[in-house]
Order: structure tokens, then C-alpha cells, then sequence
């Protein structure tokens, strides 16, 4: 059984020292790099462009990572060559956030990509059934998208369960990935339900432990737990 992967959100770490909070991560075993992607429109925050996937793409690569780019933007095709040349490994959309959701998905894999699709809080499961067989990735967003540090929504859990049981009988090689308010605290709540990638942005970059500190206690948390 492959380990769950954890894929830190940057979007809390120090942006003036971002290629050395990135190296922090890594040499502490996470195996992605989560970039969330705000446009001020689709959710009230804006952060980053392809221009930081760009810095990340050479540490990524030579450290063997994935960049994970999660689009939290409105008419993301705009913007998936971009963020496919800057070095994005996983691009992943919002089923709110596009009409025609094959095309978009068939678009992100022909640029060379891995494709996840994403669904807000409230936004119901059934609207992932159709293209699960044709994505990488489903994110459950256990928080409404636009800013870190905001505590895990409980009933994402029954939700992460019940998208365990469909990927089970629709796809089983799409990774289930969770993102919003992940701590040491409830990660093995997650992973319980069934998630295979991690998101955690202020729980692995803050001021109170270090980043090694901070992975090493959630790994700890979900060591016994097999997906
Ligand atoms: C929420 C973002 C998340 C967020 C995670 O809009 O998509 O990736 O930064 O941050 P934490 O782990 O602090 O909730
Ligand atoms: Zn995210």
C-alpha cells in the first residue's frame, strides 16, 4: 500500500523565503507542492500566477516533487498553458468554475498534465460522477476556497467517504486528495475516510514549530492508518 502524500499549501509559508521554506518541506518527505491559484473573482483573495510555479518547476524537479496547482479562478482554460509551461505537474479545476468540464479536463491532459477536478463545501458529489473516469485527481475542498488558515468544515468527512466509495467503483487509480483546515489533529480522521493526498497549508507553515516538526507530527498522526 502506497503512504499518503502530503502536499503543502505555500500559500502559508514566507514568501520571502519561499525557495528555502520549499527545501524545508522536502527534506522533511513531503511528495507534492500544493500552489493555490486566486483570482479575486471566483473566491475574494488574490495570490499567485504562473510566475511562482516557474520559480518552484527547478527546485521541483531536481528534488523529485510534484507541483500541484489548484485554480480557484473563474474561465481557468484561459490560463492552463500558462500554468502547464510554468512547470505545473496536477492542474486542478472547479466544477463551479467550468461549463464545459470534459473539455477542460481533456485540454489540461493534452497540454501534458495531470488533471484533478475540485468541488466547493456545498457543491454535491454527483456533479463529479460523469468525468471521474477521466481525471487524475478529485480535491475535496473541506473549506470555502480563498484563504488558509480556516478550520476543517466536520461534515467534509462523510463526504470524503462517500467520494472514497464512488472513486472505488468508478476509477480506482484517482487520488483522493483533501484540502482545508488539515491538522495533526484530524488527519487520520481524513485518511480514515479515505484521501490519499493531504493538503495542509498553517499547519506545516507557521511560526509556532518548524516545518520539520510540523510534517513529522502529521505523518505521525496517520502512520498507522492504511487509505
Ligand atoms: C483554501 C486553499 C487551501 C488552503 C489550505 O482556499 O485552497 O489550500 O491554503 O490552508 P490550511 O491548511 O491553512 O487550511
Ligand atoms: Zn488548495
Amino acid at each position: 500500500m502506497t503512504q499518503v502524500k502530503l502536499a503543502p499549501s505555500i500559500l502559508s509559508a514566507d514568501f520571502a523565503r519561499l525557495g528555502e521554506q520549499v527545501n524545508e518541506a522536502i527534506d522533511a518527505g513531503v511528495e507534492w507542492l500544493h500552489v493555490d491559484v486566486m483570482d479575486g473573482h471566483f473566491v475574494p483573495n488574490i495570490t499567485i500566477g504562473p510566475l511562482i510555479v516557474e520559480a518552484l518547476k527547478p527546485i521541483a524537479r531536481r528534488r523529485g516533487v510534484l507541483l500541484d496547482v489548484h485554480l480557484m479562478i473563474e474561465e481557468p482554460d484561459r490560463y492552463l498553458e500558462d500554468f502547464i509551461q510554468a512547470g505545473a505537474d496536477i492542474v486542478t479545476v472547479h466544477v463551479e468554475a467550468c461549463v464545459h468540464l470534459h473539455r477542460t479536463v481533456q485540454r489540461i491532459k493534452e497540454l501534458g498534465a495531470r488533471a484533478g477536478v475540485t468541488l466547493n463545501p456545498a457543491t454535491p458529489l454527483v456533479t463529479v460522477e460523469e468525468i471521474l473516469p477521466y481525471v487524475d485527481l478529485l480535491l475535496i475542498m473541506s473549506v470555502n476556497p480563498g484563504f488558509g488558515g480556516q478550520k476543517y468544515i466536520p461534515t467534509s468527512t462523510a463526504k470524503i467517504a462517500r467520494a472514497r466509495q464512488m472513486i472505488d467503483q468508478v476509477n480506482p487509480n484517482v487520488e483522493l486528495e483533501v484540502d482545508g483546515g488539515i491538522k495533526a489533529h484530524n488527519a487520520a480522521e481524513v485518511v480514515r475516510a479515505g484521501a490519499t493526498v493531504l493538503v495542509a497549508g498553517s499547519a506545516i507553515f507557521n511560526k509556532e514549530r518548524s516545518v520539520a516538526e510540523n510534517v513529522a507530527a502529521i505523518r505521525q498522526a496517520i502512520a498507522e492508518i492504511t487509505p
